[in-house]
């Protein structure tokens, strides 16, 4: 089949990658020109294992091409992907103003019938206004069907997500093209699951509304573990062990950050008030993940009283490991916090301070080692659990800093190792250990 993907971002280039790579020709279109040059080379615009080497693998066997040009992108193809994205207004709603930009150029440029497929995740009621947009522009030269078709990748493990995803959601109000769609994706050998466009906007929306309730529920029971004298960590896995709870998404710590959870919760807040529902539910688990995130603040509050003229090094600061992603990652209010407390801020991070100088205040001193982070600190906050951040031989803390005092907002460490060593030790939901002698 050939596809034409707008929108090289994480949803954009993984799909057409991987589509590319189960044998469709796919080209990806996006309208920055410098990405596209840096694609053409083989070099990701984003950091994501896996995902160069099926870039380049793919261009030379002649199925994957990028360009920045919508004529060219649209020329020869039968199904039109959306990956543009819909970031938060101020108020919470979903900016659309990117998916309109794309719907106005497709009739424009197509030479045949088509299926627009948008994947970028969408209010209630939008893809039903796009293809509005697209009939209007259209003029019935063409017939364009509209399929909603939400993606579940998680950054970091996108390649294998797509590869190895628990259901395709498929939605459409028209068979046909529902059907080409399926046909699409069955070399992926996923559930394929079928409903109305409407339901499968709602299930994107659900289900990360879902899992960022999971995780302030088990950050809430954290908290509560840390005032009662319970272990998170065995809490975690005895629920996990009933099967209606499952074992994943219950790790506790500083909060969900990313650019979905926080994005996608406060846009279904607004699209419940839009019908006069209140979600109430949904502003907790908000206001909690808000809260979360400074916790590691209030912890060090109680320690030190002042945390003013402190060197506090921060280890990590992508929203979570394997990826360079800063967007609503903790780092961003912790660090900001932590330099209006008046404290002096160090941070590294193995992949992600590249992005992390564009976004973070330009007083943090970055460094390349997390020795050189956390050499003569009063403290550490871990607020990425990187690999090289928990393999980090933890008797060097005392050897390098002031007082090898750590708190740990993603739980690195177990009570037994950290207890083998000179420490002061915080986590989360956890007993702390206090073995500075
Ligand atoms: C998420 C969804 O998982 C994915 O299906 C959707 O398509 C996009 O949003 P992503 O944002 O890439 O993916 O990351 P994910 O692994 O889900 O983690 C999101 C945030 O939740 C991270 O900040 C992570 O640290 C946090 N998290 C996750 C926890 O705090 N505890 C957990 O148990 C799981």
């Amino acid at each position: 089949m050939n596809i034409s993907i707008v929108g090289a971002g994480y949803v954009g280039l993984v799909t057409g990658v991987s589509l590319a790579e189960i044998g469709h020709n796919v080209v990806c279109i996006d309208t920055n020109k410098e990405k596209i040059e840096m694609l053409k080379i083989f070099k990701s615009p984003i950091y994501e294992p896996e995902l160069e080497e099926l870039i380049s693998k793919n261009v030379k066997e002649g199925r994957l091409s990028f360009t920045h040009s919508y004529e060219e992108g649209f020329n020869n193809s039968n199904v039109i992907f959306i990956a543009v994205g819909t970031p938060s207004k101020e108020n919470g709603k979903a900016d659309l103003s990117a998916i309109e930009n794309v719907a106005s150029h497709i009739s424009n440029f197509i030479k045949s019938n088509v299926i627009v497929v948008i994947k970028s995740t969408v209010p209630v009621g939008t893809n039903e206004y796009i293809k509005e947009l697209l009939d209007k522009t259209n003029n019935s030269r063409f017939t364009i069907d509209i399929v909603s078709n939400p993606e579940f990748l998680r950054e970091g493990s996108a390649i294998n997500d797509i590869f190895n995803g628990d259901r395709i959601i498929i939605g459409a109000e028209n068979n046909k093209a529902s059907r080409v769609v399926e046909e699409l994706y069955k070399p992926f050998n996923i559930p394929i699951f079928t409903t109305s466009i409407r339901s499968a906007e709602m299930i994107k929306y659900a289900s990360n509304a879902f899992l960022a309730t999971k995780i302030s529920f088990i950050n809430e029971i954290s908290n509560l573990c840390e005032k009662l004298g319970a272990n998170i960590d065995d809490v975690a896995i005895g629920m996990g062990k009933d099967k209606r709870i499952g074992n994943s998404f219950l790790n506790a710590g500083i909060g969900y950050g990313g650019s979905c959870f926080p994005k996608d919760t406060s846009a279904l807040v607004q699209i419940a008030g839009n019908v006069d529902h209140n979600f109430m539910l949904l502003k907790s688990v908000i206001e909690v993940n808000k809260k979360q995130q400074m916790s590691l603040i209030e912890k060090a509050k109680k320690r030190f009283t002042s945390l003013k003229d402190l060197k506090i090094a921060l280890l990590g600061l992508s929203f979570k490991p394997n990826t360079d992603d800063i967007r609503d990652a903790a780092s961003i209010v912790i660090s900001e916090e932590l330099l209006n407390l008046g404290a002096t801020v160090t941070a590294y991070d193995p992949v992600a301070t590249k992005q992390a100088k564009k976004i973070l205040n330009k007083n943090i001193y970055f460094t390349d080692s997390i020795e050189d982070a956390i050499k003569k600190a009063n403290c550490v906050f871990i607020l990425t659990e990187w690999e090289e951040i928990k393999k980090f031989d933890l008797s060097k803390l005392t050897e390098l800093m002031i007082e090898p005092i750590v708190f740990d907002g993603r739980n690195c460490f177990t009570i037994n190792q950290v207890s083998a060593h000179i420490i002061e030790y915080h986590s989360m939901g956890k007993e702390s250990v206090i073995n500075l002698n």
